[in-house]
């Protein structure tokens, strides 16, 4: 009985410790061949990856919290990328009169880019909350998810959902449910952890003033508990709770999981300070604010970032939540916390729409 229990823990160890899923799960198929399919990653109970590469996704959400939608807020799907079928969610103040235009809001949810939709509840709960309070029009995007889709899919996607943007804007035939509210020159992008690397992506690339995406144009960026990665552990990480909500083994595995096959964690849409990522000093960059739980394992990675680029005399403001984890504005919106953090973000767009 002894023996083949040893070897069974012998290969699940093997799994976990790899930084290479697709020799990992070839390794597997060949040791294992003769015995049940298991599973070999799983994150937050809805993406199961078996060792015989099978792919499973539950339809349910990870955060199955109730649906705060109280009708102060009106919200609709549409289809910004008919190739991959990819939706997003706008939302508006229901008494907004259309003699005053509202800012444009992105949240592009979080996920570890493997997980997470625009339906789920907690983000939902999250955008009808900041279009309430800001107010704006939220813009909420899917984006493909890994490991069916790695990196950079997602970050692909989230330009794809600006573009959409203008085209609204520059269509003959406007979305009046949104033209009519929408002001297409103050448009914030905001991200929620793998979304807050997408929304560093997206300042870097469209670069102050966003003028590639004219008429729309981006005054700033919101990074939520931003997710980077390095292969050198930062402090946070390495002394990080085994307990905490988002902690160290669910961080590798995202990576493991999302990165490019073959690459490391210095890859450049992962470390943004990686050897082949490019130097942001000598770019002009759209304000960013910067936000974060003090609890949170990823908190170094960002008070680096912070801190490198105010050094090189970019605007970017950084509020820590002192006792807070990762998530902890959108798992309960209704928090003094997640209301401070809304506060925060109102007044950035205030300071930045001129
Ligand atoms: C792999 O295992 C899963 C779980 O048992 C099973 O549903 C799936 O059909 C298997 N896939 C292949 C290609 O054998
Ligand atoms: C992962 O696999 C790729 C492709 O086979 C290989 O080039 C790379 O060195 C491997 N990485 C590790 C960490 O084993
Ligand atoms: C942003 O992502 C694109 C891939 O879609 C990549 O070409 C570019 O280098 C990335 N920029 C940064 C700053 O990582």
């Amino acid at each position: 009985m002894l023996l083949p229990m040893l070897i069974v823990i012998s290969i699940t160890t093997t799994v976990i410790s790899s930084e290479n899923s697709t020799r990992t799960t070839k390794r597997n198929i060949m040791a294992d061949y003769s015995s049940q399919p298991f599973v070999v990653d799983e994150c937050r109970g809805v993406l199961f990856v078996y060792n015989n590469g099978s792919i499973v996704r539950s339809n349910k959400p990870s955060f199955d919290t109730p649906i705060q939608d109280d009708g102060s807020v009106l919200w609709k799907d549409v289809v910004f990328d008919n190739t991959n079928k990819l939706e997003l969610r706008l939302y508006k103040p229901s008494s907004h009169s259309i003699s005053t235009k509202l800012p444009i809001f992105y949240y592009i949810h979080g996920g570890g880019y493997c997980i997470g939709s625009r339906t789920w509840p907690n983000c939902q709960n999250f955008c009808l909350r900041l279009a309430f309070e800001l107010p704006a029009v939220v813009i909420s995007p899917d984006y493909r998810l890994a490991p069916e889709n790695r990196l950079p899919a997602a970050i692909d996607d989230g330009f794809m959902a600006l573009k959409w943007l203008q085209d609204q804007a520059l269509s003959v035939e406007k979305d009046r449910w949104l033209s009519d509210v929408a002001d297409f020159d103050r448009v914030f992008v905001s991200g929620d952890s793998a979304g807050g690397n997408v929304a560093h992506n997206l300042s870097v690339w469209l670069g102050a003033g966003s003028p590639e995406l004219a008429p729309v144009r981006i005054r700033g960026y919101v990074h939520l508990a931003a997710f980077f990665g390095g292969t050198v552990r930062t402090k946070s990480e390495a002394e990080g709770p085994k307990d905490s909500f988002l902690n160290l083994d669910l961080i590798d595995r995202y990576w493991r999981l999302s990165i490019p096959l073959g690459e490391t964690t210095d890859h450049p849409l992962v470390n943004p300070f990686g050897p082949n990522s490019p130097n942001m000093q000598e770019m002009d960059l759209d304000p960013i604010l910067a936000i974060m739980g003090a609890d949170d394992l990823l908190r170094d990675r960002v008070r680096e970032y912070v801190e490198k680029l105010k050094s090189w005399g970019k605007r970017i403001e950084y509020v820590e939540f002192e006792g807070k984890q990762h998530g902890f504005f959108a798992l309960d919106p209704n928090t003094e916390a997640a209301k401070e953090v809304v506060k925060l973000i109102k007044n950035f767009i205030l300071e930045n729409s001129g």
